[in-house]
């Protein structure tokens, strides 16, 4: 079974609109949990514009394991992060002005600093997933660069507006699995998956874990973080077949 990472950094935009404690993305971690999430992400941002420090701190003393944490290779992150130990780190690029992650991580460009990131948190025992999009020379380049995993950036699948495109889109993603695998990378998927289009990633093979965060936290708003997830769950499943999900 696919490993399904609840991202929880919207709960936290909720609370920083209004600079106050509620919601806490501490609770929603813990309901998550019980919906049947496998592990919590968050992003800790440079800016801080949605998890702080503290969410960081807590999550790691009440998320047992699979606590993601996405974050980019500046120094005083990497500081923190070796300091609070999450499970896995994934790094991912990031921009001041972007909406979310736009895009994958350039490891070739960037292959010097992402090195003795990865050196440093590998040192203190977190294991190193790169988001990178799925490009041949990224993935070798990954590899070489002894990450662990690769999650691969879906959004250019999830943006797809012609069944055609979607096909290339899968074969793209279905091809970069295979490289990955066969150079001992483990294989993780994200960004804009949702109810509706999860299915054929989950169908791809070498996949071992999809981070989704956008999708769920909007349902939740509507039907509660338990359901929420319990329904990505089953849209995950194998037994699962409708387009259309039933409570
Ligand atoms: N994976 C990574 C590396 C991301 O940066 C994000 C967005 O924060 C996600 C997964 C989740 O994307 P979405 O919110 O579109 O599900």
């Amino acid at each position: 079974m696919i490993r399904l990472g609840v991202n929880i950094d919207h709960v936290a935009t909720i609370r920083q609109a209004r600079r106050t404690y509620e919601p806490d993305p501490v609770q929603a971690a813990g309901l998550a949990m019980l919906g049947g999430a496998d592990g919590i992400t968050i992003h800790l941002r440079e800016d801080r514009r949605h998890i702080q420090d503290r969410d960081l701190r807590i999550l790691r003393e009440t998320v047992p394991f699979g606590l993601n944490l996405e974050m980019s290779c500046a120094e005083e992150i990497v500081a923190l992060a070796c300091q609070i130990k999450p499970d896995q780190v994934t790094l991912v690029p990031e921009k001041r002005e972007e909406l979310t992650t736009e895009g994958g991580l350039d490891v070739i460009a960037h292959q010097g600093m992402i090195a003795d990131t990865i050196k440093r948190l590998q040192g203190v025992g977190i294991s190193v997933a790169l988001f990178i999009d799925p490009v041949p020379k990224q993935i070798e380049m990954s590899s070489k660069l002894r990450a662990r995993a690769i999650e691969f950036h879906t959004g250019h699948y999830a943006e797809a507006r012609t069944e055609i495109n979607l096909q290339q889109q899968l074969e793209i993603l279905k091809f970069g699995a295979e490289q990955a695998h066969q150079l001992g990378l483990h294989v993780h998927m994200g960004h804009g998956l949702n109810y509706l289009n999860v299915k054929p990633i989950v169908r791809l093979p070498h996949v071992e874990e999809l981070n989704i965060g956008h999708a769920i936290i909007s349902r939740a708003v509507l039907v509660g973080m338990v359901q929420a997830v319990k329904d990505m769950k089953m849209a995950m499943s194998e037994h699962f077949t409708s387009r259309i999900i039933s409570h």
